[in-house]
């Protein structure tokens, strides 16, 4: 049972309705003085949470720099913007904690400044694993989506505007020092980034219960590696986030004002980044890394156009682990193919429900584009390398061109 075990987490996490409002006589316990609130417009000016954490802080002797230029996909630019803001401001020497409040966007942008901050230089000096000197400052993530669990893990994605792509800094000591999540945050949710979050929850809890285990997983020679393969913790965590996930998700989706419901979301998403944050991921994010070049559609829905077909492609080598999950969301057959047939289904089913294209065609995508998003998905050899089928290019390939048509082998032995 504890046999390769690895899980790498925040020092603390810190949860409930209204859990906010505990965090600045923790950080004046801790010894903090001056805050980093890393956020987006939507939340300084449509909202009072901005104003009532920095009045928090004062009455807690924390003083407080707000930069609120968080975008939804943090760039290059927007981390080199707010540090040369926080310079012409004089705080750089002041900041001794950083606070994100947003979703994974604001949590990554505000990751990278962690970094910026205490060490200098630019976002592409740290770009891959390993590369950051030592500890950042200390990082407070509050998300306000259910979705991403970048309040747990150890990377930050950020766009690099030179080659449009997504790139990725990632390190142990980037985790968060707090994770804290308040449900209430998520109430404000539209229904598409409730949608799109929360499918992006439901790949991390599947892709990382269904990843290589991590008595097989490749670590090379790293003694501190960022992912490392499931294990018996990490599948404890996804079990629990998938089942939260299809029987609360719709209702948080449909009716956005369900407290059990975003209670329920908040808990899945928080569950499902304790398992990927360690266990990692492989084919859905591979190729969804590919779609997002592509496209530019956003992560969750990337991810989702995904899933019901790699998990259709692992329906022979992972069948008794797809037939466990979908007894445990209530289907009651006997035969261990015809369950894992059925789960196949209602995740494509889910996602429909969820408002989110079911095929690559109706993303837009060209048959002839294919070829480029199955070459350029394999190249993520980091998240290739453990998908359960190997070699993956014939089954990568299968995936695709699947995906395009909206045809699911499961559907087909109807
Ligand atoms: N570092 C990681 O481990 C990790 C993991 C997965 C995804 N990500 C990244 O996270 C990003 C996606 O994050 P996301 O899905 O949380 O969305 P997001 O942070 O990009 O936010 C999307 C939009 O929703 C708004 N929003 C957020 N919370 C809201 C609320 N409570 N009420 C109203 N509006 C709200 C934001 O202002 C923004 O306009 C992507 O950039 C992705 O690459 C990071």
């Amino acid at each position: 049972m504890l046999d390769r075990l690895f899980l790498s987490v925040p020092s603390r996490i810190i949860g409930g309705w209204g859990s906010r409002k505990e965090l600045a006589p923790l950080l004046q316990r801790m010894g903090h003085k001056a805050a980093l609130i890393v956020t987006d417009r939507f939340f300084s000016q449509q909202t009072a949470l901005v104003s009532e954490l920095q009045a928090s802080l004062t009455a807690s002797g924390i003083e407080s720099l707000v930069f609120d230029g968080g975008i939804p996909d943090p760039t290059v630019e927007v981390c080199l913007e707010a540090q040369k803001e926080i310079e012409q401001k004089g705080w750089r020497e002041r900041i001794d904690h950083v606070i994100a409040l947003g979703g994974g966007s604001n949590i990554d942008l505000a990751k990278v400044l962690s970094i910026l901050v205490k060490y200098g230089g630019t976002p592409q000096d740290y770009v891959g694993e390993g590369r950051i000197p030592g500890q950042p400052l200390p990082l407070i993530a509050i998300p306000t989506t259910a979705g991403t669990g970048s309040e747990i893990t150890a990377g930050a994605i950020i766009v690099d505007s030179a080659s449009a792509t997504k790139v990725a800094v990632m390190s142990n000591d980037l985790r968060p020092a707090i994770a804290l999540i308040d449900p209430e945050l998520t109430l404000s949710c539209p229904p598409n980034v409730t949608a799109d979050a929360g499918l992006d929850a439901l790949t991390h809890a599947l892709e990382s219960y269904l990843t290589q285990d991590s008595t097989e997983f490749d670590r090379g020679s790293d003694p501190d590696p960022v992912y490392a393969g499931c294990n018996e913790l990490t599948r404890m965590f996804a079990a629990e986030s998938i089942q939260l996930c299809f029987a609360h998700l719709n209702t948080a989706y449909v009716r956005g004002t369900d407290r059990p419901a975003r209670e329920a979301m908040a808990a899945a998403s928080l569950y499902a980044a304790l398992s990927y944050g360690s266990a990692g991921l492989n084919a859905v994010h591979a190729l969804a890394y590919a779609l997002a070049g592509l496209t530019h559609a956003s992560h969750g829905r990337t991810n989702a156009v995904y899933l019901p077909y790699v998990l259709d492609a692992l329906r022979d080598i992972r069948r008794d682990d797809l037939a466990h999950i979908a007894r445990s969301i209530g289907e009651t057959a006997t035969d261990p193919d015809e369950l894992a047939r059925r789960l196949v289904i209602r995740t494509r089913n889910l996602v429909a429900e969820c408002g989110v294209p079911v095929s690559l065609a109706e993303f837009g995508v060209k048959e002839s584009q294919l070829p480029d998003l199955i070459k350029n998905g394999l190249a993520v050899t980091r998240l290739t390398k453990a998908f359960p089928i190997q070699p993956a290019e014939v089954v990568y390939e299968r995936i695709v061109r699947n995906a395009f048509a909206g045809t699911l082998d499961a559907e087909r032995k109807i």
